[in-house]
């Protein structure tokens, strides 16, 4: 989606194994609109080569800093300039040791202690065998950079590639491309609590069979991501679906409607933001069996008996802290037809601020949709997109209804 359009990248490597996952890197900062400069160290190109780098990236590779090709010899000044951010991946336990101490005798080093550092952040992605990770230097040191304003983006748990099993793995390079695009997200919804229900629910008849819908999760997922993008705390109460934690989201997975309730009620204790995504079944089978329903040989079908689900959003919306005006809550209306009239009898029968509603069966499993926002000032269209891009437009909508917040103590 080029989502990095117009952004300048430094990508340094510092010296690791985890150098082969940077080529990766390299190519989908570029795929998301990047521009990218590669800078390596003496110790990095051991174990990768500088060819493809500047393969990926097309741009020459800088080492050193006495680099002749700049006019006035200052690569250090230069690079770090024209930058809109610095990304070291890998980090090494070495590199981060450098930096606290601001070291300066070589290129990468030199270049994060002459960023200027209000204007050019600095992300680490640090890789290490576990016992490095560990070692209370190696957090001691980590713990100094993040003061001094780095942003450390974390490590994967897993193989290593010394044998060993643990955390210290470098993240992939789609989570820190994810990583990228968050940090250069406008926090519209810094200090929110948010929470969303997203995906289907399944209300078992028996221990191999239930009644389920053909919602995806996409759209809750996508809205997890931007609002944790936005700068919130997002928690993600998820019915069965196939789709991948976003980044820095609390995942809690339930099956059915009343789970969903109950983690639901949780959470939203403390939440600032109810967003209800999830197509919540609306029956379940009165008596779920706790045995396989069995043929009996005669040919006739069981009779299944339904009771009505709790209404998750409408329960949310009637508790104090959403009346107080504490957590406020959206609402979605999957319909068929006639959307504005079914999402305003909607809004006004869930007791929400604000409805949002789409065509069900055109949206459902699919990655994109239109959606109609429908609150007290009336509705007000978002025209088909992604649903990457209509749920950071959705979020900046909510984030725009919001009270603002009590100042912290
Ligand atoms: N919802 C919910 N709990 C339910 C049913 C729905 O929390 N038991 C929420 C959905 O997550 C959505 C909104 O209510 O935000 C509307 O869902 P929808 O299925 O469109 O509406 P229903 O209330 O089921 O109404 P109907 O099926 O009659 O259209």
């Amino acid at each position: 989606m080029n989502e990095l359009a117009g952004k300048h990248i430094v990508l340094g490597l510092t010296g690791g194994v985890a150098c082969y996952k940077a080529a990766e890197l390299c190519r989908l900062l570029i795929k998301e609109g990047a521009t990218v400069q590669v800078v390596m160290t003496e110790a990095a190109e051991q174990f990768i080569t500088p060819v493809t780098l500047q393969a990926l990236s097309g741009r020459t590779v800088y080492g050193s800093q006495w680099d002749a090709r700049e006019p006035n010899n200052m690569p250090h000044i230069n690079l770090s300039r024209e930058a809109d951010a610095i990304v070291i991946a890998p980090c090494s336990a070495d590199f981060i040791a450098r930096l606290v101490q601001g070291r300066a005798d070589e290129l990468l080093s030199l270049l994060c202690l002459a960023r200027p550092i209000e204007r050019v952040p600095l992300l680490l992605a640090p890789a290490m065998n576990r016992e490095m990770w560990a070692h209370p230097a190696t957090q001691r040191n980590l713990a100094q950079v993040a003061q001094d304003g780095a942003v450390v983006l974390g490590v994967g748990s897993g193989d290593q590639a010394c044998g060993e099993t643990g955390d210290g793995r470098m993240l992939e390079a789609e989570e820190i491309t994810e990583e990228l695009i968050a940090f250069f997200a406008p926090k519209h919804l810094a200090g929110h609590k948010v929470l969303v229900t997203a995906g289907p629910t399944f209300e078992a008849m028996d221990p191999v069979r239930g009644i389920t819908n053909h919602s995806s999760g996409k759209m809750g997922f996508h809205i997890a991501r931007a609002a944790r993008e936005a700068g919130a705390e997002v928690t993600l109460v998820a019915g069965p679906v196939h789709l991948p934690t976003p980044r820095g989201v609390r995942r809690v997975d339930v099956q059915s409607a009343r789970q969903m309730l109950a983690a639901v009620e949780q959470q939203a204790a403390t939440a600032t933001v109810f967003v209800a995504t999830a197509a919540v079944a609306d029956w379940r089978p009165a008596q779920a069996s706790e045995q396989k329903i069995k043929k009996d040989g005669s040919g006739l079908a069981p009779t299944l008996a339904f009771t009505e689900n709790p209404d998750i959003l409408a329960s949310v919306a009637q508790s104090d802290r959403a009346r107080s005006g504490a957590l406020y809550c959206v609402g979605f209306a999957a319909e068929s037809h006639d959307l504005l009239a079914h999402a305003t009898a909607k809004r006004a029968r869930k007791g929400v601020p604000l409805l949002v509603g789409n065509i069900g069966p055109a949206a459902f499993g699919q990655d994109d949709n239109a959606l109609l926002l429908v609150d007290a000032g009336g509705h007000r269209e978002l025209p088909h997109a992604s649903k990457r891009l209509l749920a950071r437009q959705l979020v900046q909508e909510i984030a725009a209804r919001l009270p603002s917040l009590p100042p912290r103590a």
